[in-house]
């Protein structure tokens, strides 16, 4: 009885022991030593229950799950304990590195697209609800692509009208959107009807209207029996969707080597109001919409059968567009880059 009582009070005061360092512990050596002294080969735990060998047999069970219990608190306290201050651990370098992302942000500037790719996106907008498809091409374009598709052989005078910008492998700087008209119709089969917007480069003289690298739009709709009549409907649907109102606009005779009849559509300078100025060189009228029925040698070049089919072409002027509908006098402001002419189209 006694024996059993006083290993009860040892046990109890080894516990007491224990649990006191196991809070006062900080550090992981501090644990591994606290280990070391109470569950070790010469653990205080240890010792005890290497002494219940000596104790009569009907004490020995009860005293036996005493020791058990006060070793599994002491196991479970010790990693518990390493537990809790690994987390602290995190916690604090957690806390060192802290970055609040819920800071709310400085109100960046927020852009608007270029009034060319406005005016652009809204065209495009207005082919494809009448059916249109939007094809693309390379800038980069093939002496074949961009001329010799388009009844523009080599020593065709025409080729003067359209000087450019050639690369040493012979290809050059496509001069116009015509260009994607070929590379359409020949992945495509008629009936279509396709647009194809994009950049288009000249060797110019730049000047108020002129620039060596601008935009347009090239458009194409080939069926049968399709006339002039079905292209002056779809120009005229065009302008009074951009502009929204009437435009005096007058239709005359131009020459295209690949249309035939070709037309060229010009618009009232809306910066003079007809008048006269550097925009329209003194005409009071801007070239806006070259067109025509699609000549029988390009529908070859392309595959398609002219006396089967029939198309019309046109090419839109985007940045004489976008200066006729703002009233902007000088085709420079749209290359500029210059923040306070591009944000008043926010
Ligand atoms: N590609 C011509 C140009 O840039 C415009 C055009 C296109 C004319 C389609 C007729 C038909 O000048």
């Amino acid at each position: 009885m006694t024996a059993e009582l006083s290993l009860r009070d040892e046990i109890q005061s080894v516990l007491q022991e224990f649990r006191s360092s196991l809070g006062a512990a900080s550090t992981e050596k501090e644990l591994n030593d606290l280990r070391v002294h109470a569950l070790g080969k010469n653990g205080k735990l240890t010792g005890l229950s290497k002494r219940l060998g000596k104790l009569p047999a009907d004490e020995r069970k009860e005293a036996g799950q005493l020791v058990n219990q006060a070793k599994s608190e002491a196991e479970r306290g010790i990693d518990e304990k390493r537990q809790h201050l690994a987390r602290e651990a995190l916690q604090a370098e957690l806390d060192s590195e802290w970055l609040d992302v819920t800071l709310d942000s400085r109100g960046g500037a927020i852009g608007n697209l270029h009034p060319v790719t406005q005016i652009q996106n809204e065209i495009e907008d207005v082919f494809i609800s009448m059916g249109f498809e939007v094809l693309d091409g390379p800038q980069v374009e093939t002496d074949h692509y961009n001329f010799e598709a388009l009844n523009i052989p080599a020593d065709h005078p025409a080729r003067d009208m359209q000087d450019t910008f050639y690369l040493e492998d012979g290809n050059l700087l496509r001069t116009h959107t015509s260009s994607i008209q070929v590379r359409g119709m020949t992945h495509l089969k008629p009936p279509f009807k396709i647009i194809g917007p994009g950049k288009a480069f000249r060797c110019e003289r730049i000047d108020a209207s002129h620039e060596t690298s601008f935009h347009q739009l090239e458009g194409m709709m080939v069926d049968r029996d399709i006339n002039l009549a079905h292209l002056i409907y779809f120009k005229q649907t065009l302008l009074s969707r951009i502009f929204g109102r009437e435009q005096v606009t007058r239709l005359r005779p131009g020459y295209f080597p690949f249309v035939e009849p070709g037309l060229e559509l010009d618009i009232q300078c809306q910066i003079c109001v007809g008048k006269g100025c550097a925009v329209c060189k003194y005409s009071g009228w801007i070239e806006l919409l070259p067109s025509g029925m699609v000549h029988p040698n390009v529908l070859r070049a392309g595959n398609i059968d002219p006396e089967e089919f029939s198309g019309f072409a046109f090419g839109l002027g985007l940045d004489r567009l976008v200066m006729m509908r703002y009233g902007i006098e000088d085709i420079r402001h749209l290359h500029r880059a210059d923040l306070r002419f591009i944000e008043q189209f926010g």
